[in-house]
């Protein structure tokens, strides 16, 4: 399997609102994710100027979804989601 692509947006708005914190989210990974993402930090994603998608901070996964107002609990829950979905197909 492929390993998804999670790109977390460190910019200064994303990194004001919690950003910060979701640097970490390497460490907190449990064990079924651990060799199946890859973790990027991003400058500006150039999305913090567009509302409609949730506010800041932003991650993207896979090049194509986007996550607004993401949580670390978000994103490991995304992730887990993307996990199985790619195990049963
Ligand atoms: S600072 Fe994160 S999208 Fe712009």
């Amino acid at each position: 399997m492929e390993k998804i692509k999670v790109e977390i947006c460190c910019g200064t708005a994303c990194y004001l609102l919690g950003a910060a914190k979701l640097m970490n989210i390497e460490e907190e990974l449990p064990e079924n994710l651990k060799d199946k993402v890859d973790i990027q930090a991003r400058t500006c994603l150039g999305l913090c100027e567009r509302d409609h998608l949730g506010g800041a901070p932003y991650v993207k996964f896979n090049d194509t979804e986007i996550m607004g107002n993401a949580s670390v609990e978000k994103v490991l829950s995304r992730l887990n989601q993307l996990v199985e979905g790619a195990e049963q197909s």
